[in-house]
């Protein structure tokens, strides 16, 4: 299965593309979420990176997240793989978690490419390496950049061997990761999508279920229970 940003949405975490409330509302993407834009204005790439984190600090999982947990306790294999950087599903319970876009409470070092810790003493006044002292980013993926090998290959693999793939909060718009409800579907699983809006993959699914995840996942778990 696949999530995106709507499954924190019920949790306080706004999505990318909501035209109103959307986190690209005020910005073009690319003036924040880019190699080139940190390059050119780090300063601004980490403050809007530090009020994305308050906010994914202060959000609690919800009714989506945990039934999913749930889900995973009731199927032999369930491979959950996530669009989202706010580690809300690790923090329901959910095990093995393949984070596609990276996760937005760690830093990298952009000397070392590893996860770092920050150094505790900043001479630039941005946040810089405690082995090294060069800055560090986000260990996110920005727009440009490749998804992190070993979850790219997982993703792939789950995809291409699965019965049932879902497709739960998000807008199939950013590729590779709108492509794995095709490859599932290329693969003979049948595709469900769990969305308040209809999406880019939605004509080529087997069902759409229309809803908030928070309400429609408890309730289909609940269908499961009773079979
Ligand atoms: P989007 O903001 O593109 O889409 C969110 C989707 O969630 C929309 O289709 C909404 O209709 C749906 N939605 C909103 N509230 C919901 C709810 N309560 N229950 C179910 N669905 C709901 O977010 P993503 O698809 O996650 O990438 O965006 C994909 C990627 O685009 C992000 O990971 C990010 C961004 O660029 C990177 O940063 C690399």
């Amino acid at each position: 299965m696949l999530t995106g940003a709507g499954i924190s949405a019920e949790s306080g975490v706004p999505t990318f593309r909501d035209a109103q409330t959307g986190l690209w509302a005020q910005f073009r993407p690319e003036d924040l979420a880019t190699p080139e834009a940190f390059l050119g204005n780090p300063q601004r790439v980490w403050q809007w990176y530090e009020w994305r984190r308050e906010l994914v600090r202060k959000a609690e999982p919800n009714a989506g997240h945990r039934a999913l947990v749930a889900l995973a306790q009731r199927v032999p294999r369930l491979t959950l793989v996530t669009q989202n950087v706010d580690g809300l599903h690790q923090r329901a319970g959910s095990t093995g978690v393949v984070e596609y876009h990276g996760n937005i409470l760690r830093d990298r070092c952009v000397a070392e490419g590893i996860v770092v810790d920050r150094s505790p003493l900043s001479i630039t006044g941005l946040p810089e390496c405690g082995r090294c002292g060069e800055l560090v980013r986000p260990d996110v993926v920005w727009f440009g950049e490749p998804i992190p090998r070993a979850a790219l290959l997982q993703a792939d693999a789950a995809a291409g061997d699965c019965d049932v793939f879902l497709s739960i909060g998000t807008s199939a718009a950013v590729y590779p990761a709108a492509g794995l409800a095709e490859q599932a579907r290329n693969a003979g699983a049948t595709v469900i999508e769990i969305n308040t809006e209809a999406t880019e993959i939605t004509s080529r699914v087997d069902l759409a279920l229309r809803g908030p995840a928070g309400e429609v996942l408890p309730r289909l778990l609940e269908l499961l229970h009773s079979h």
